[in-house]
């Protein structure tokens, strides 16, 4: 059930809004109440991080097909986190790169502590992790 929207007013200083209004023509957002929202969420998920709640999203890692160890090393971290892995998606992206998408649910300190492990890994060359507040 969705809930039923509250107006409230918001003042700031106007270069602190001119800025804001920057942001969001940047970020893509159709108005200021929405990329409003969207950073109220933003903090949300970053404190439920510190506060061990579960969050759900995925982790993503690009890196050189040809080293083997890369491989095996990145394969080894998943199975020490098999609990909050839910899938993996493997994409050869070229004749050197590939691509993985490794969906993650669980503790916010042990996906952060998994994205942390692969993005160290030598031969990883670009690691993202991007997840949302699990449940509510
Ligand atoms: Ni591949």
């Amino acid at each position: 059930m969705k809930d039923k929207l509250v107006r409230f007013g918001v003042s700031l200083e106007g270069e602190l809004l001119r800025r804001f209004d920057a942001y969001i023509g940047a970020e893509g957002h159709d108005n200021r109440s929405q990329a409003i929202a969207g950073l109220i969420r933003k903090e949300f998920v970053i404190d439920a991080f510190d506060r061990g709640a579960a969050v759900a999203g995925a982790v993503t890692v690009v890196y050189d097909h040809h080293r083997r160890e890369t491989v095996n090393r990145l394969l080894d971290i998943q199975h020490d986190h098999g609990p909050i892995i839910i899938s993996a998606q493997h994409v050869h992206l070229d004749h050197d790169n590939c691509l993985e998408i490794i969906a993650v649910k669980g503790a916010g300190a042990r996906v952060r502590e998994l994205a942390a492990a692969l993005k160290a890994v030598k031969g990883v060359k670009h690691s993202t992790l991007s997840v949302t507040l699990a449940g509510k």
